[in-house]
């Protein structure tokens, strides 16, 4: 167990670098089973999921070499196909492996993810994906068993654009017999990296990044070298900070067009964003002006971003509203706050923020990684001490975060 004691120590001020992003990090790794040989991905970042994820690889049979954020794999010509509850239980992003291992193998077993503190988690989109395609599954001591020889091409509509589900089929249907058509396809960008590492193995994946993504099956994908996108969230994570403690940050190594609709919703708030090439500037001013947020599935804006933005509306000049549209737990972040003095209330999917003069300093736990990064943001602008608990959940997602935070000029320390 290790906490983050944070002091308020002013506005952030400087530059820092922006790492590669978790949520495309997880299914390209998934992804590296469909091929064999050596393959190595550079921007990989050094966090909890994705040691996790890698330590799976190894027992499925993958060589794994780090050098900083690069990964080196040597994968056999046959790995595994049954994912350990002990590996699998981490992290919720296991669940890639069945699309991958089933296109490969023709075969997978991985334990069901269980639900987490934003939501229940369900894969009944995964599964039904699978069936359509000809695979049979089943759900036997806690473990979805997928067996598949030859599966067809079909069309899929998704009831939900899942993120998750979108990149299992869609790795599920690379060897396929024919198209397969998914519809109602989640977008985000993560999404379209997939798409793009798949595709410079020789898959034939076209409309990553709409609503309907075609793959046309293929006989066999060839290793290839990649690196993979900048981390949206990391980033936005940032950018929030900057604003909570009207500093000034600058970000590298960014992909605005990612960042639309936070960029959108800062600067509705009287926040000043500046984007030149690959980086932005984001200055916090005295005032921050309230505003309305409804998450949704990209474009639209995203639900990790939820937790902090509410850390930022509880100093809000005025009542802002939040509606969580994506996971039914993630407001839960609000009692957490409200031991630091923000006054919220929460109505099913709604949260009232009432902006608060300032915070005051508490004990208080991290829910889910997101919502530790927000107590973290809360912190820094608190009056008093903060001390997060259960660091260790924010550590799945963000690298160094107390590291980066202290070079912005942030009083944190980390303390097992
Ligand atoms: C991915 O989770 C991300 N994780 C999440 O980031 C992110 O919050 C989420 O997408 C939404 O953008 C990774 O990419 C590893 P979903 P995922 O399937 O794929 C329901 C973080 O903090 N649903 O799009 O699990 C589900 O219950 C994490 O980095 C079904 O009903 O998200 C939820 O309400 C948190 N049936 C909604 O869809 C299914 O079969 C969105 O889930 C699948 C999902």
């Amino acid at each position: 167990m290790s906490r983050y004691i944070i002091r308020a120590n002013g506005p952030l001020e400087g530059k820092i670098n922006i790492g590669g992003a978790k949520n495309a990090a997880l299914p390209i790794l998934a992804a590296t089973l469909m091929t064999s040989g050596e393959i190595t991905l550079e921007n990989i970042p050094d966090i909890k999921d994705v040691q996790v994820m890698l330590g799976i690889l190894e027992h499925l049979g993958v060589s794994v070499e780090r050098q900083e954020e690069t990964v080196h794999l040597v994968i056999p010509e046959n790995t595994g196909t049954e994912v350990p509850y002990g590996l699998a239980k981490n992290i919720r992003a296991s669940n890639l492996l069945l699309g991958a291992l089933l296109a490969r193998r023709q075969r997978a077993s991985v334990p069901l993810p269980g639900g987490c503190n934003i939501g229940s988690r369900p894969m009944d989109l995964h599964i039904k994906g699978f069936q359509v395609l000809g695979a049979e599954v089943t759900l036997e001591h806690g473990y979805v068993n997928a067996r598949g020889q030859r599966l067809t091409g079909n069309k899929i509509y998704l009831d939900f654009p899942s993120v998750g589900a979108t990149e299992n089929i869609m790795m599920a249907a690379c060897f396929a017999h024919g198209q397969t058509i998914i519809e109602n396809a989640a977008k985000e960008p993560e999404i379209v990296d997939l798409a793009n590492f798949l595709n410079a193995m020789g898959a034939k994946v076209r409309g990553a990044g709409t609503d309907v993504v075609k793959i046309r099956g293929v006989q066999e994908l060839r290793p290839v070298n990649y690196a993979i996108i900048p981390d949206r969230i990391e980033a936005g994570t940032f950018m929030i900070a900057a604003a909570i403690t009207r500093g000034r940050v600058t970000l590298e190594n960014v992909i605005s067009t990612h960042l639309q609709p936070l960029i959108a919703k800062l600067t509705e708030m009287g926040v000043e964003i500046r984007e030149e090439n690959g980086s932005l500037t984001v200055c916090g001013t005295e005032c921050i002006l309230p505003a309305d947020i409804k998450t949704l599935p990209y474009p639209g804006f995203p639900t990790d971003l939820q937790s902090p933005m509410m850390a930022l509306l509880s100093l809000a000049e005025g009542t802002s509203i939040i509606v969580e549209n994506v996971f039914e737990y993630r407001l839960t972040l609000a009692e957490e706050l409200r031991r630091m003095g923000a006054e919220i209330k929460v109505e099913g999917q709604t949260a009232f923020v009432q902006g608060v003069e300032s915070l005051k300093g508490a004990k208080v736990r991290a829910l889910d990684l997101r919502a530790g990064a927000a107590l973290v943001l809360a912190g820094l602008a608190a009056t008093g001490t903060t001390e997060v608990f259960e660091a260790e959940l924010i550590e799945r997602g963000y690298q160094r975060l107390d590291e980066k935070l202290r070079y912005l000029g942030a009083d944190i320390e980390k303390v097992e």
